[in-house]
């Protein structure tokens, strides 16, 4: 069996960045769940699908097909053969990939592809719904939040950093409507599984986040 790490949380608590250097640490692979809900937001844009008509997203989603590679240690979505890794990080794409994931089918899709990634691979994988739902046996489990104010600073500035305005008060705004749906969807809610680590990393650094995930998953790796 394969070891794994599962970090969830709301968007902007830090998990990718966590992730990816808890990953880094322990030399395993970095799983990006949400990259793939991101990549079926694509592909319902692309062709013109509407989220808020279930049916729709029901019959469409079966023709995206959606793959990771890695390179660098760097992970690449595929869709349909394309890499569609850069557009995947828009505001666009992240508000349609909280509304199509509420989807069942849609899911069920992607809950299958990370169950076969983390069956043979060592992975730190992080989602909304990866220890209750996707790996409910990890070793290590951790709830990552902040403040939703905090986390509209940290994607503004993230924003910022890559030469891009940022509005403050919208992305709050955004953030606040996205944990609701996230949180309050029928199927997988975004939810701190019964044996995973609350971590509340408003006032913690990158560094010391890192750290206390690399000391709980030692205190009950196997
Ligand atoms: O983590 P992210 O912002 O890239 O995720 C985008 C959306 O995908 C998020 O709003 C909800 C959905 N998602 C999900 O439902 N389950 C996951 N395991 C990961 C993401």
């Amino acid at each position: 069996m394969a070891h794994s790490i599962a970090i969830d949380g709301p968007a902007g608590a830090g998990k990718s960045t966590i992730a990816k250097r808890v990953a880094r640490a322990l030399g395993y692979v970095y799983v990006d769940t949400g990259a793939m809900y991101r990549a079926m937001a694509v592909y319902l844009l692309q062709n013109h699908v509407s989220a808020d008509d279930d049916a729709a997203v029901s019959a469409q989603c079966g023709g995206a097909d959606i793959t990771i590679r890695y390179s660098d240690g760097e992970q690449h979505v595929f869709l349909n053969g394309s890499d569609v890794t850069g557009l995947l990080r828009s505001e666009e794409v992240g508000s349609m990939a909280s509304r199509c994931s509420t989807n069942r089918k849609v899911r069920e899709k992607l809950v299958e592809l990370q169950q076969k990634l983390a069956a043979s691979e060592d992975v730190v994988m992080d989602g909304r719904d990866i220890g209750t739902v996707v790996l409910p046996h990890a070793e290590c489990k951790i709830f990552m939040t902040a403040d939703a104010d905090v986390r509209a600073k940290r994607r503004c500035l993230e924003l910022e950093q890559k030469g891009q305005s940022a509005d403050m008060q919208k992305i709050a705004a955004d953030i606040r409507e996205r944990d609701e749906r996230d949180k309050t969807r029928e199927i997988s809610p975004l939810k701190q599984a019964e044996d995973a680590v609350l971590l509340d990393t408003s006032d913690m650094t990158i560094e010391e986040v890192t750290a206390k995930i690399l000391e709980i998953a030692g205190l009950t790796a196997r």
